[in-house]
């Protein structure tokens, strides 16, 4: 006879946080909600920790380099998506991992022959007023000189003129080498009052230009997640097809940290493919799995040898996986079941294993249940999907612009690896849909009114920390007719009043 679940399967919708004792520690500069994704042991330090307890989903329309630096510069992580060819997902860890935080490849560049028309047109093209000049105008030459606005005075200075007449001369330049830290370029800036610090190699060739307002922005971002060369953080998605070939080229272009991409991973491909991994590369590689949604796909995953494990079935936003196949489970009953097990093993043998609550999240505070029911982090589609950084195309839907956000289910994804069952390689449905959400502008700015309603609900429940909140939360299933006086209700709303 088939097993019945006795309690009703729930999603975050239906609970409500009840505020505990505001302590006056309790104020919002003082939560941090620094939070573990991989494996460690107890009284150890997490190999892996993230500043912000968000990570980008691995879908196309969601996670690319770019957005993955925008978020990695935030304090979380993105899962580069893995349904793309083997190279060019590589070349995109590669990127973030190569992207210097406040050095600029400088894309502006003329040779000291050419004449002030150029520098002129150069500028208007390009809307940049340095200009590296080097010997033939491109960057596999010597750094000869420098031609800012200052160089130059357009009513007086004939267009004919040649750079190498009026640049500032590489003699009369202050430079430093490819070793100096950004901290140290910065301080170079301020001594000499600069406006940019080129950075030149061993054969003087410009690497990079360090901007006075770059090194601004990098402070602003406190957050910001990086490796132990201060490199930004990044992880990508694999299949249990390709791996042993996909591995390797992710490893080698320096990805932190891997995640077995499947609708539902409770199988045993996924099992030899983590087994695979962990035996060829033992700890050096962290690889996360999933997605399960209960006690017994979570124990699979830690005998397998899972750095994190990753639940959801069914509750993503594109998401249509119930109503095709009819699997699946309320993404909070799902969390609790998972988080309980999680606790139990670390009871038993001291060995943490993070979950992530992948999928379904609405509204912010849906994230603090998820963190309150025991999720170490949450993976997120659709609230990602939304930002100017996302790769998904911007267009105007009616009066609204909106981005586009598609399923690795859909068709238009042809992911077909994440949801084989071993038979092969083309999808017989759907289970995802192609959609829009409204677009929401910069990644950053989003975040940050996230992370004030996060932070003002955790002091609301007397907790600064994510395992205080873990452990302090008192949490209520709400009637449906709650749900209704929480909105506002009974006036008439004004227009634009949302
Ligand atoms: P969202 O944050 O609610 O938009 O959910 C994102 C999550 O949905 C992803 O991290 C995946 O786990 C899941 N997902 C992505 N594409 C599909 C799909 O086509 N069908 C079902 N689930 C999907």
């Amino acid at each position: 006879m088939a097993f019945y679940y006795k309690e009703v399967s729930r999603t975050f919708s239906e609970y409500l946080l009840v505020p505990n004792l505001t302590r006056k520690d309790c104020i919002p500069s003082k939560v941090s909600l620094k939070t573990p994704i991989v494996k460690f042991k107890k009284d150890e330090e997490p190999p892996i920790e993230i500043n912000i307890p968000f990570v980008s989903a691995i879908m196309q329309s969601v996670s690319d380099d770019n957005l993955a630096i925008a978020l990695s510069k935030c304090g979380g992580l993105s899962f580069i998506f893995g349904s793309q060819p083997i190279e060019e997902q590589a070349e995109m860890v590669s990127r973030v991992k190569n992207f210097k935080a406040g050095f600029v490849v400088s894309n502006a560049n003329l040779s000291p022959e050419q004449t002030l028309k150029d520098v002129v047109e150069l500028k208007s093209k390009l809307g940049h007023a340095t200009i590296a000049i080097t010997e033939d105008g491109t960057l596999n030459s010597k750094l000869v000189g420098i031609v800012t606005s200052r160089d130059y005075r357009m009513s007086r200075d004939p267009l004919d003129r040649k750079i190498k007449e009026f640049m500032t001369p590489f003699s009369k330049l202050i430079v430093s080498t490819t070793n100096t830290s950004l901290k140290e370029a910065n301080d170079i800036i301020w001594e000499h009052k600069l406006n940019c610090l080129p950075i030149i190699n061993d054969q003087q060739h410009l690497a990079y230009f360090v901007f006075r307002k770059d090194y601004e922005d990098h402070k602003e971002n406190p957050l910001q997640l990086l490796d132990s060369e201060k490199r930004y953080m990044v992880g990508a998605g694999i299949n249990t097809r390709d791996y042993k070939e996909r591995v390797p080229a992710l490893v080698k272009a320096g990805v932190d940290v891997l995640c077995v991409d499947s609708s539902d991973g409770f199988s045993e491909w996924q099992a030899e493919t983590i087994k695979y991994i962990k035996e060829e590369y033992k700890d050096s590689v962290k690889i996360g799995g999933g997605n399960v949604v209960d006690k017994e796909g979570f124990m699979f995953f830690v005998e397998a040898g899972a750095d994190f494990v990753k639940v959801g079935i069914g509750g993503g936003s594109i998401c249509i996986t119930r109503e095709t196949k009819g699997i699946g489970r309320g993404q909070a009953s799902a969390v609790i079941e998972v988080a309980q097990a999680r606790d139990d093993y670390f009871k038993e043998t001291g060995i943490y294993i993070p979950i992530c609550s992948d999928g379904g999240v609405v509204h912010d505070y849906h994230m603090v249940l998820a963190l309150a029911m025991g999720a170490d982090f949450i993976m997120m589609g659709r609230y990602f999907a939304r930002f100017d950084e996302s790769p998904a195309p911007k267009t105007k839907l009616g009066n609204n612009y909106v981005k586009e956000y598609w399923g690795e289910g859909s068709k238009r994804a042809r992911n077909w690896e994440r949801y084989d069952l071993g038979e092969g390689s083309n999808l017989k449905f759907e289970e995802g849909v192609d959609s829009y959400v409204p677009y929401a502008g910069k990644l950053k700015d989003n975040i940050d009114v996230t992370l004030s309603k996060i932070k003002s609900t955790l002091c609301s429940c007397g907790a600064i920390s994510i395992k205080e909140l873990q452990k302090v939360a008192r949490i209520t299933l709400v009637s449906s007719t709650s749900i209704v006086e929480g909105g506002a209700h009974d006036v008439i709303l004004k227009e634009n009043n949302y």
